[in-house]
């Protein structure tokens, strides 16, 4: 019977002070998630509406390279061409898709808009010049993921863009060594005289 009295008597007091603990964590909570904002700003880390707006911005980038890429698969005639052009398609549509996840993890509506590079690229006729094009595109891509990645605090959306920007990477140095093989197939002296 003692015990239970016992029991009874400390209930009270343990509930006073489990309360009192709640409300000095709620009371010190508040001022900690300022202090992470402010220190976020501070170390230079992007804000959530800085992080949707770049990633929004790359995200309509990568959907005109999608399309570009998709109209390159189908009229690039050497064969080598069109096999990059439908890698670099699915490396675009791979990171739209990443991207739109990562807009909607921070509860942001990802863009609908195709980016104006779109128009750019079709603009310009002849394949191999749209296809150089597009790897000025791919380099403009590069140098923005380098610049935005030491602002990304999140690790795995750092992981992501970083993978976005290795992908880049390599696709830029594949599609140079393209382009100039085709050069040089047409500067040799023997298919200049067949
Ligand atoms: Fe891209």
């Amino acid at each position: 019977m003692g015990q239970p009295t016992e029991a009874t008597a400390q209930e009270p007091a343990r509930q006073g002070v489990d309360d009192r603990d709640k409300a000095a964590i709620i009371e010190v909570s508040s001022p900690v998630c300022y202090a992470d904002k402010a220190v976020d700003a501070y170390m230079g880390f992007l804000d959530r509406d800085g992080l949707v707006a770049e990633l929004n911005i790359l995200l309509e980038a990568e959907r005109a390279g999608a399309q570009v890429a998709a109209h390159l698969v189908a009229e690039a005639e050497p064969p080598e061409l069109k096999d990059l052009a439908g890698v670099i398609q699915r490396d675009e549509i791979r990171w739209c898709k990443m991207l739109i996840g990562a807009l909607k993890a921070l509860n942001a509506d990802p863009s609908q808009a195709v980016g104006g590079f779109y128009d750019q690229a079709m603009s310009i006729v002849d394949i191999e010049a749209r296809f150089a094009f597009v790897n000025r595109g791919q380099a403009w891509v590069i140098r923005k993921l380098k610049a935005l990645l030491p602002r990304i605090r999140d690790d795995q959306l750092h992981g992501a863009l970083l993978a976005m920007l290795a992908a880049h990477d390599h696709n830029v140095t594949q599609a140079e060594s393209t382009l100039a093989g085709l050069v040089r197939a047409r500067n040799r002296p023997d298919a200049q005289a067949s």
